[in-house]
């Protein structure tokens, strides 16, 4: 479906057109003053340099021209030449209807992309932290928005399974342990089914050897030697990994294994999923053919023990380092594992579009690693490579969030205390069993939190604010399911004895509804530009704004017991609203509870 500003267009071009200029000056936004008018267009005051007309004739022209088009109840010229225009109630109901008929409000789909969306990235023994949080809940809505137009859409968690954190932690463990099998050099017999470790154990066991390779200022000679060994130690283990040695391979994946499984439980208290579960680790086998193919080209060559390529582009501001695709040893670092998760991807899935939902302090490292993909080929040339960088989220003194006593908060603990804070302020006056509180809490609890993520441009940092986020007034999560909850009980009260006649809406009578088909009829239009820019906060916004207005509407409304033919109407209207609620907040990863 055309979207309704670019009907409107059409006949400001044509106007334009019969009149003797360009169609492009029949360009239509929405009105900067909503006070004057609804839409406008300022198309005559450029028209007028172009044609040495005053922009006032030129508007009173175009004016003229659409005087009885059916689309305008209100078409002005203001001095100095700009259009006004307010769509007629004809117009715009009719559109409302159409847009009931169409399953996806009438947006058009895209045809048909392959699209990789690679988020999350959480490290293998490591616990989820609060920086996890926002690419898990960016990447969900991105993934969910790119379906939604018809996408093939696969999300990928890329762990952080391969880097020389694997080589502490096993470390760690075989100075804890040096007697298990994995550390005996010719064992030969099966290593043990069950893990000998929990999460728990991982979790304090990386910080653990983290700490044991790094110095105080008055380390003795003795210290530093003893942190060094036991940072070699960690290279070695890293590398054996890397060529999969027995026993250390095997320790691995114990390793990984009951690492995935805590994470995809606490995914999942996110409402957050992946379609694959693949890490760094899984690309190994492509770096051989990768490197060589950088030979093939000749654009590898040795630097320092490593083996780099050059990304310097001539209009780079700032020097752009090469790009390390093998440390010295060649052994794989972050540079590598990325380029050969491209070249992995290509074959598997041969994308449109990779989005890489990552911090935005990683941007240095997205450029060198994007260049020297197209560099060395291993991406189809039409295939785009999008870098999404998020940022910060910080705390009330505006910087990066910790816990109260300055430590890194973990998710799980994060998520509580949200959930905790909308419970406290649930309406303690609603007859409800201490069960059905506690889950309620817990989808109005990860709505706040979403909501709150998505509705900052995703590279601005923004500040984590609980009570301002799980509050039920303002532009939160919290807002938009009240209102949502609101509706959803009146259409139920209705449909207790009743049913609709015909699908349809009536022309507004009260300005307020008129207001609200507008809202509605743009619906489309904010869908297309979240998807087209990656931006889940035109949602966000849009929403706010739908409810704020449908609240009004339901202050000055008698929905049920006013005019009782405009009943069936009411409740058309309502029932849309609530399609778009629904699908609204499904794109950005929430759902509603039934009452709240
Ligand atoms: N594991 C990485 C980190 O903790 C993030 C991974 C982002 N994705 C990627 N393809 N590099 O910083």
């Amino acid at each position: 479906m055309k979207k309704i500003i670019e009907l409107l267009q059409e006949k400001l071009e044509k106007a334009f057109l019969e009149c003797g200029y360009e169609k492009e000056y029949g360009k239509v936004i929405e009105s900067n003053r909503p006070d004057l008018s609804e839409f406008q267009c300022d198309g005559a005051l450029s028209a007028a340099k172009k044609y040495k007309k005053a922009p006032f004739i030129i508007a009173e022209e175009v004016v003229q021209k659409c005087k009885d088009c059916e689309e305008f109840e209100k078409i002005e010229v203001i001095k100095p030449g700009f259009i006004n225009i307010d769509i007629s109630k004809s117009f715009l109901t009719k559109y409302c209807n159409d847009i009931i008929e169409e399953e996806k409000f009438g947006c058009i789909m895209d045809k048909n992309k392959t699209v990789v969306v690679d988020y999350g990235g959480p490290n293998i023994a490591k616990p989820l932290h609060v920086g996890h949080l926002r690419p898990a809940i960016i990447g969900e809505s991105i993934k969910r928005i790119h379906k939604f137009f018809d996408n093939k859409v696969i999300g990928d968690v890329h762990l952080g399974d391969w880097g020389l954190q694997m080589g502490l932690v096993i470390e760690e463990l075989k100075c804890r342990h040096p007697e298990w099998d994995y550390f005996k050099e010719d064992f030969e017999g099966e290593y043990p089914k069950e893990a000998l470790f929990t999460v728990a154990d991982l979790e304090e066991i990386y910080p653990c050897a983290s700490s044991k390779t790094k110095v105080g200022e008055n380390a003795t000679e003795e210290e530093i030697r003893k942190a060094e060994e036991y940072k070699e130690n960690a290279r070695k283990n890293t590398a054996y990994l890397q060529k999969k040695k027995k026993g250390y391979y095997d320790l691995w994946k114990k390793i990984v294994e009951i690492s995935i499984k805590d994470l995809k439980e606490n995914y999942k208290k996110l409402d957050v999923d992946f379609d694959l579960w693949l890490g760094e680790s899984d690309a190994q086998d492509y770096v051989e053919p990768m490197v060589k193919k950088m030979q093939d080209l000749g654009i590898i060559y040795e630097s320092d023990g490593a083996m780099v390529v050059d990304v310097e582009e001539p209009s780079d501001k700032t020097t752009i380092n090469p790009c390390m695709v093998l440390k010295s040893g060649g052994v794989s670092c972050y540079q590598t594992t990325d380029l050969a998760t491209i070249m992995q991807r290509q074959i598997d899935f041969n994308p449109d579009e990779i989005i890489y939902v990552v911090d935005k302090r990683q941007e240095l490292h997205f450029i060198q690693v994007f260049r020297c993909a197209r560099k060395s080929e291993i991406i189809d040339k039409d295939a785009e490579l999008i870098f999404l960088g998020f940022g910060t989220m910080n705390g009330k003194d505006g910087k990066p969030f910790k816990t109260r006593n300055g430590g890194v908060m973990r998710l799980e603990k994060l998520i509580d205390e949200v959930n905790q804070k909308v419970y406290e302020k649930m309406d303690s006056s609603k007859e409800m069993t201490e069960d059905e509180k506690l889950e309620i809490s817990k989808i109005v609890g990860l709505a706040a939190l979403k909501y709150a993520d998505l509705s900052n441009q995703i590279s601005k940092d923004y500040i984590f604010d609980i009570d301002k986020f799980t509050s039920l007034e303002g532009k939160t999560g919290p807002y938009i399911l009240y209102t949502l909850v609101r509706i959803k009980s009146i259409l139920n009260k209705f449909y207790e004895n009743n049913n609709i006649s015909e699908n349809k809406v009536l022309e507004p009578m009260e300005n307020i509804e008129k207001e609200l088909l507008l809202k509605i009829s743009k619906y489309n239009q904010t869908l297309e530009e979240s998807y087209l820019e990656n931006a889940p906060y035109r949602i966000c916004n849009y929403l706010y704004e739908l409810a704020d207005i449908f609240n009004t509407y339901y202050q000055k409304v008698k929905i049920l017991q006013g005019n009782p033919d405009r009943l069936n109407s009411n409740i058309v209207l309502l029932s849309l609203i609530k399609r778009i609620f629904e699908n609204g907040i499904n794109l950005l990863g929430f759902n509603a509870p039934d009452r709240m």
